[in-house]
């Protein structure tokens, strides 16, 4: 049983509000309509989900963290997302990209899969967080940083 699986029933407890914060400035950043199409990768218990109106659908590689997210998902990998290209007019990604086991890939399929943007987070003390900006420099059109308290977040244009 991976990390994940074995937090998942307290997983809410002690981030809730943490990831809700995060996942308000996500959203205050893509403003999406109520028919636009998101996907949120490593999307865990579904926290961010709870926020957007929208046709969301979440991915996520725990099979224990799916089943405490009420919200419409489908287990996968970061790495190999299991949409057409272009499926979706938005994805975001909240405190995910430090787990995923190849960065790289994970960017290469959330760039295939959406339409116009990506907005990424990941722990700012992450060893990861310099591979990821490099990753979505090479790959988007426009990357913007910005530092949250926790995170640094990463709005990406296809
Ligand atoms: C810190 S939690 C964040 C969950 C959610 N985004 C939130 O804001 O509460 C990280 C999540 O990423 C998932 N994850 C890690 N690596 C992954 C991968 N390669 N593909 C899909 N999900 C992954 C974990 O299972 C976990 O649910």
């Amino acid at each position: 049983m991976d990390y994940y699986d074995e937090i998942a029933p307290r997983y809410n407890s002690f981030r809730k509000e943490e990831q809700l914060e995060k996942a308000r400035f996500v959203k205050g950043l893509i403003n999406p309509k109520p028919k636009d199409k998101i996907l949120d990768v490593g999307c865990g218990t579904g926290l961010s989900m709870s926020l957007f109106q929208c046709d969301i659908v979440g991915v996520d590689n725990s099979e224990q963290m799916l089943k405490h997210n009420p919200y419409r998902t489908k287990r996968a990998d970061a790495e190999d997302l299991p949409f057409p290209d272009y499926s979706f007019d938005y994805v975001i990604s909240i405190t995910a990209a430090q787990n995923f086991s190849n960065v790289e890939a994970a960017v290469k399929e959330i760039h295939r899969v959406v339409k116009k943007v990506a907005v990424i987070t990941i722990l700012s003390k992450s060893k990861k967080l310099n591979l990821l900006k490099d990753s979505l420099n090479r790959n988007f059109s426009s990357v913007k940083e910005y530092k949250l308290r926790i995170d640094s977040a990463f709005y990406c244009i296809k």
